[in-house]
């Protein structure tokens, strides 16, 4: 990043401050050899609906569709008539083309114990966990709420759902007993598949216990199903409880599949609302499958027979629905899952992982990435990494210079970066490069994948012009889209498509630089209003965090009585990295902020902390670093991963008070 741009953009609904020149095309080998080429734009535009119909065909369907897409805004319906089962898209299709003996899953716990789990031997147990649903008295429709820690019976349970057309719900076993309850009430769900624990950290966890507090409140939940990982002592209420091992091994591992709608409801995913009742975000099958699938082929570039995929995400997250579960399955990939945590039992965990089974695509978040480089170089660099040939990022805006060093000391300057957008809400990737045909640009996501349109538009839902900042919107329906908040239908009309009637808002700012590019600048909610100028976090954010001695930075806006707003800023040094201390290094990076961005995105105050507020899925929680900066009591800190880090924060303010 460097030179503040030149293009007025004050007036914006989000100002334009930074400008990015550097550009990274693919090498001619890759390019050469890549699943999606230059063309593929041109093709889907020429005739969008034919185009995903052919992405559709690369499924197996039982009946095909006899339309395309139905669309009464904001209702769609795609592949209107098709059959399908999206366990045997997964499994049975791989198996039955003699891909049996492939790897699906290089499973690794975090004691270190391993499994090696063939597409045959996920089918049979696949299988089996369908008879035991079916015993049990699970019917397609009915909804089951998976609690589980990361291990393959995650996916079996996923899978074996699907299989019979019950509806998943799986919710993040790091939420709490009040959390679960309120989704299992929310979907009325049948069944819970839980597990006795798991192991994080470096010690046991228990989740079952959360699953009986939580059962304690008013449901409709006949039985839970318990995977024994941990060995721990259990309580247990024999009218309710089976052990997963006692009523599923014994089942038979032939199975035959029911088909179902294109629009059978697949799965039910909770965004976890930082202040109000979660969303349940529904999907259905044909539509969601087709673009999981799509998407995993040609953002990832996935060579089925010689790549090893991995996606560090956890099932409880959408990006582990599409780009652990359904997306790599369908295509045959081989994948690593761990189950741990990345510092567990030391800091090169993952680095360690990637040597190990010779990952070639790794696909994670960029908060994960700027907590490598807080830790410091030496990690990564004392393993073999040379295997990776394409990285990935996911789930918020990534620093230029975050994917700079992701680029340099992950990826040895030889894999391209697919920064991809989306939310629980698409299903599926909607911005990203295609990594053989697109020059990036450090922090872009570049532009929408052939058969997607995005647009960046102004209040009145015009779009902008190149070099300016705007709202997300989605102007077109996609195959993967959400079809609805469960049982909540203002809700959804309400939530994304009434900013711009009849168009779908992300909720999200972005910004078009000089080339069209689009820049994605955070939620709009958190745009700070300074003298009048509507100032992005995330500029401010990467303009900190391209000083070399910062790994990580939020800031927020804070009352003011000048400026309405003041810029305040919190960061994260980086580790191995000799800096200026205290007062000089905050006036050094204030400094920075003037030069990169300009004076008007200058932060008020800086303070130096050791951890951010950040949700279970990685995201900054902006809102409570807010209450810090207005010195406000902190508010609702149900969400955040670690409970104690605002206690730290509010602690250890040594604050660096703008006195110019
Ligand atoms: C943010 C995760 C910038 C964005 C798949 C979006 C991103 C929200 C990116 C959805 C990205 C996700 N660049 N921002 N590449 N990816 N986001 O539902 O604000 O957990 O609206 O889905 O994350 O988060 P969700």
């Amino acid at each position: 990043m460097s030179n503040p741009s030149t293009g007025d953009s004050s007036g914006d609904s989000i100002e334009n401050l930074s400008q990015e020149n550097r550009h990274f095309p693919p090498s001619p080998a890759f390019a050469a050899q890549a699943n999606a080429k230059s063309d593929l734009y041109a093709h889907a535009e020429k005739d969008r609906l034919a185009f995903w119909e052919e992405q559709a065909r690369e499924l197996t369907w039982d009946k095909s569709w006899e339309t395309v897409l139905e669309w009464n805004s904001p209702y769609a319906k795609w592949f209107v008539g098709g059959k399908i089962n999206a366990s045997v898209n997964a499994l049975d299709r791989h198996v039955a083309a003699g891909r049996g003996d492939r790897v699906a899953f290089h499973f690794e716990g975090e004691p270190g114990d391993t499994r090696t789990i063939t597409y045959a031997q996920m089918l049979a147990d696949v299988s089996k966990a369908a008879h035991a649903l079916t015993q049990i008295g699970i019917k397609a429709g009915d909804r089951v709420a998976i609690y589980m820690p990361m291990i393959p019976e995650a996916a079996v349970a996923m899978l074996a759902c699907a299989r019979i057309g019950a509806v998943h719900s799986v919710v993040f076993g790091g939420f709490s007993a009040d959390a679960l309850l309120s989704r299992i009430q929310d979907a009325d769900a049948k069944l819970v598949i839980t597990a006795d624990g798991g192991f994080r950290k470096g010690a046991a966890f228990a989740l079952k216990p959360a699953v009986d507090e939580a059962l304690k409140g008013k449901h409709n939940v006949e039985k839970v199903l318990v995977v024994k990982r941990t060995g721990q002592e259990t309580a247990w209420n024999s009218d309710r409880d089976i052990w997963w091992h006692e009523l599923v091994d014994s089942q038979s591992s032939e199975h035959t599949p029911e088909f179902f709608d294109s629009e059978h409801p697949l799965f039910i995913l909770y965004t976890s609302g930082t202040t109000a009742k979660p969303k349940g975000i529904f999907h259905t099958t044909g539509g969601y499958l087709t673009q999981a699938a799509y998407t995993h082929r040609v953002v990832f570039d996935i060579k089925p027979e010689k790549d090893v995929y991995w996606c560090t995400a956890d099932v409880g997250w959408i990006t582990g629905h599409s780009y652990v579960v359904y997306g790599p399955l369908i295509n045959g990939a081989t994948q690593v899952m761990y189950e741990g945590t990345p510092d567990t039992p030391h800091k090169g965990r993952m680095f360690e992982i990637v040597a190990k089974y010779g990952v070639t695509i790794l696909y994670t978040a960029p908060t994960l990435i700027r907590t490598w480089m807080k830790w410091g170089d030496e990690f990564p660099k004392a393993h073999k990494l040379s295997s990776l040939r394409l990285l990935g990022s996911v789930g918020e805006p990534i620093n230029p210079e975050a994917w700079m060093w992701y680029r340099e000391v992950i990826g040895a300057n030889n894999c391209p970066i697919v920064d991809t957008w989306w939310q629980t809400e698409t299903g599926a990737i909607m911005i990203s490069p295609l990594p053989g045909v697109t020059s990036t640009k450090p922090g872009s996501a570049m532009k929408a994948i052939p058969g997607i349109s995005a647009v960046v538009v102004d209040d009145n839902a015009n779009p902008v012009p190149n070099g300016h900042g705007g709202f997300l919107i989605l102007d077109k329906p996609w195959p993967s889209m959400l079809r609805g908040v469960w049982g909540e239908d203002e809700r959804y009309k309400e939530t994304y498509w009434s900013r711009f009637k009849g168009i779908y808002f992300a909720g999200d700012g972005a910004k078009l630089d000089d080339e069209g590019a689009i820049w994605l600048m955070g939620r709009v909610d958190d745009v700070m209003n300074v003298s009048g100028h509507r100032i992005s976090t995330t500029e401010v954010e990467s303009a900190l965090v391209s000083h070399e001695a910062v790994a990580e930075a939020a800031v927020v806006g804070a009352a003011d009585e000048m400026t309405g707003q003041g810029i305040v800023a919190f960061v994260i040094l980086r580790g191995g990295i000799p800096h200026a201390g205290g007062e000089e290094l905050v006036k050094e990076l204030r400094a920075h902020v003037t030069k990169e961005i300009g004076a008007i995105a200058r932060p008020r105050q800086i303070m130096v902390v050791a951890e951010l507020p950040k949700t279970r899925s990685g995201k900054i929680m902006r809102r409570l670093l807010k209450d810090v900066a207005e010195n406000r009591a902190v508010g609702d800190a149900t969400t955040l991963a670690d409970p104690n880090v605002m206690k730290l924060i509010s602690e250890g303010l040594n604050s660096s008070k703008d006195e110019d």
